[in-house]
């Protein structure tokens, strides 16, 4: 299966099933609305739509007069050398967001083996549904890929990156922001203070990042606190409405740590043109969440590894026509804004 339809199989599994991630739809004579849990937004959908409004405001600026190259979308992150800085973001609660579509070990199985085969890292969540165990400590016993936690316990933060560290693991991410999901009202998620990230970042040799960061002082705490890398994230504008939009505060968050630790972001990324938009702004990478998933649903691991290959395909093509050579030398000169 080529991209489109990829994603149109992929969309169209779940709009069968009730689950869309955008605009209400009438499927079998019933109202379809974007929800959560599902593949929605929080509240009235203010970040999701404020991420597309700016993300559309931009264009990459053309340079066609010459000399040919092809574009060097290699880049090394949390100490590995990948082929491209579009990864998937990590997904859990699988079996509730997706009602049973798709099973939560295949579908974090297809992220990380599709990720790897498209030369990228995927990542997986942190599931609360599940009765099977830790799935990612499981799974990346076998395959590499990223880990992100949920702001548990500390105990139990513990007890998960003792986990991870007997596995393939790249690097481990709290998601800061989860505390604001349906496990606040279980009482099973709470805030982290720099005491609390102090000490949990001790626990890891490898590398360390925080999810879910919106500000340059969150930013520049996690540096103090020895951490490589930040997320700038809204959760897939999932955590609470009138949250700002990733895009928004990426160029200066990228200014007060850039250089100094790995700044990944998301949100909103649907192609590589967003992508490089996100690496002008800053990021040093970018996660894909929705339309990773799509590609599982649509078609396992060979879903997930077009879905890297097609976007890389575009960032590819985007650094062609902006005269880029290379992922690093990508800035806020290449792209403008519409007045
Ligand atoms: C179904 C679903 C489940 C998610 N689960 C998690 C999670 O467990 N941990 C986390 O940090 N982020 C989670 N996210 C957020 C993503 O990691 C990412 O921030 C977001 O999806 C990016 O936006 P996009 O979907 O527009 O690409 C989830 C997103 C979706 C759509």
């Amino acid at each position: 299966m080529k991209f489109n339809e990829i994603i149109e199989n992929g969309k169209q599994k779940l709009k069968s099933l009730g689950i869309v991630e955008s605009t209400s739809v009438i499927q079998d004579g019933q109202n379809v609305h974007p929800s959560l849990p599902g593949l929605g937004w929080s509240g009235n959908g203010e970040t999701y739509r404020n991420t597309r409004r700016m993300l559309d405001n931009y264009f990459i600026k053309h340079r066609m007069i010459a000399d040919h190259f092809t574009p060097n979308t290699v880049v090394t992150l949390f100490e590995k050398r990948i082929k491209t800085p579009i990864l998937a973001a990590p997904m859990s609660g699988i079996k509730t967001n997706l009602r049973g579509q798709i099973n939560e070990t295949e579908f974090m199985k297809s992220v990380l083996t599709g990720c790897e085969i498209a030369g990228s890292i995927g990542s997986c969540g942190d599931s609360y549904d599940t009765s099977d165990g830790y799935l990612a400590s499981d799974i990346m016993r076998d395959i590499s890929g990223i880990a992100v936690i949920k702001p548990r316990s500390l105990e139990e933060i513990e007890i998960r990156i003792a986990m991870l560290a007997q596995t393939n693991v790249v690097a481990i991410g709290i998601d800061l922001d989860g505390v604001t999901g349906l496990m606040l009202e279980e009482g099973k998620v709470s805030k982290k203070n720099a005491a609390d990230l102090r000490h949990l970042r001790t626990l890891f040799q490898g590398p360390m990042f925080l999810k879910g960061i919106l500000s340059v002082e969150d930013a520049l705490t996690a540096y103090e606190l020895g951490f490589n890398g930040i997320s700038v994230s809204a959760h897939g504008s999932r955590s609470i409405d009138r949250a700002p939009a990733p895009v928004y505060m990426l160029p200066e968050i990228a200014k007060a740590v850039k250089g100094k630790m790995t700044i990944l972001a998301d949100g909103g990324i649907r192609d590589g043109f967003d992508a490089f938009v996100y690496l002008a702004l800053g990021a040093d990478a970018v996660m894909v969440g929705r339309t990773v998933l799509y590609g599982a649903v649509a078609a396992g691991t060979e879903g997930v590894s077009t879905v890297i290959n097609k976007l890389t395909a575009d960032l590819s093509r985007a650094m062609l026509v902006a005269n880029c050579h290379d992922v690093a030398s990508i800035n806020d000169s290449f792209i403008q804004k519409y007045e």
